[in-house]
């Protein structure tokens, strides 16, 4: 079985964030896909692989040694066909919580909240872009949020988060600019989850319509669709779990 068709088969598939909702779930469904040969899965807490194809890792990325030691240790072998980046931040315990107003800005949490949300996964970008399998379809997809859309932001509030989405937007849009001259066949894309039931969600559930919130593996599923019937005019854009556009 594989969900994965636009693709050539034996895929060498990375995952940023493995231990987080939606990163688990993109691993269990690769290691359910017969065309993935590989899972190269990484998090900051290292887990037992239950799976021969999937090997675990550690990483840190606000910490660009540990990214570069991920792409080693992911593209001795074989280049890498798919990445995904399912990192990311909205709140933590009590010390990181989205502002309700501009008043409640913090320069440390937006400072945070940036490091892990937008440098990571471009620094990600950095160094695995020049891995990508070369003359066939390949993906870097990282997961941002649709409140991240400066267009449909009409509600105002968790400032940090959106400006750290909004800009990783526009570094990944910048990302398949460059990538498009050297590297034509690869999809440098942002993606959309929808609402999902992780723990980054968790606090805000209550305020979110019957039936709009996802399980982790409903989504992922979705996402995997989506990026299966990406073409290389898409580069740099910014779609949702349906395949629809946002508005950056
Ligand atoms: N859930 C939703 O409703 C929703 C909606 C829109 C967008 N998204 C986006 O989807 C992505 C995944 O979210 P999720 O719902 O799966 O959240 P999650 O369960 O909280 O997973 C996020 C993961 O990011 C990891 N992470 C944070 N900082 C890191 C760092 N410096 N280095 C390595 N890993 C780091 C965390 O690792 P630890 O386990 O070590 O803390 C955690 O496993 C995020 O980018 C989020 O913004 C989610």
């Amino acid at each position: 079985m594989t969900n994965l068709n636009s693709f050539s088969s034996k895929l060498n598939v990375v995952v940023i964030g493995a231990n987080g909702g939606l990163g688990k779930a993109f691993v269990r469904a690769f290691e359910a896909d017969d065309k993935v040969n590989s899972i190269y899965a990484f998090s900051r807490k290292i887990k037992v692989s239950e799976n021969k194809k999937t090997h675990y890792s550690s990483i840190d990325i606000e910490d660009e040694e540990s990214i570069k030691q991920a792409v080693e240790l992911s593209s001795s072998d074989k280049e890498v066909d798919l990445v995904i980046v399912a990192t990311g931040i909205l709140h933590k315990e009590t010390s990181i919580k989205p502002e309700k107003s501009i008043a409640q800005i913090d320069p440390h949490i937006m400072n945070k909240v940036i490091s892990i949300n937008t440098i990571g996964p471009i620094l990600v970008a950095k160094h695995f872009l020049p891995k990508l399998t070369r003359g066939e379809k390949t993906v870097f997809a990282v997961l941002s949020a649709r409140v991240g859309s400066i267009n449909d932001n009409h509600m105002g509030g968790w400032a940090s988060y959106r400006a750290s989405k909004a800009a990783l937007n526009m570094l990944i849009k910048t990302a398949a600019i460059e990538q498009k001259r050297r590297h034509p066949e690869s999809i440098i894309i942002s993606l959309h989850p929808g609402t999902v039931d992780t723990q980054l969600s968790q606090p805000f559930q209550k305020n979110v319509n019957e039936g709009s919130l996802f399980e982790a593996g409903d989504a992922v599923n979705k996402l995997i669709n989506v990026i299966d019937g990406l073409n290389v005019k898409d580069t740099g854009g910014f779609l949702a779990w349906d395949g629809s556009s946002i508005e950056y």
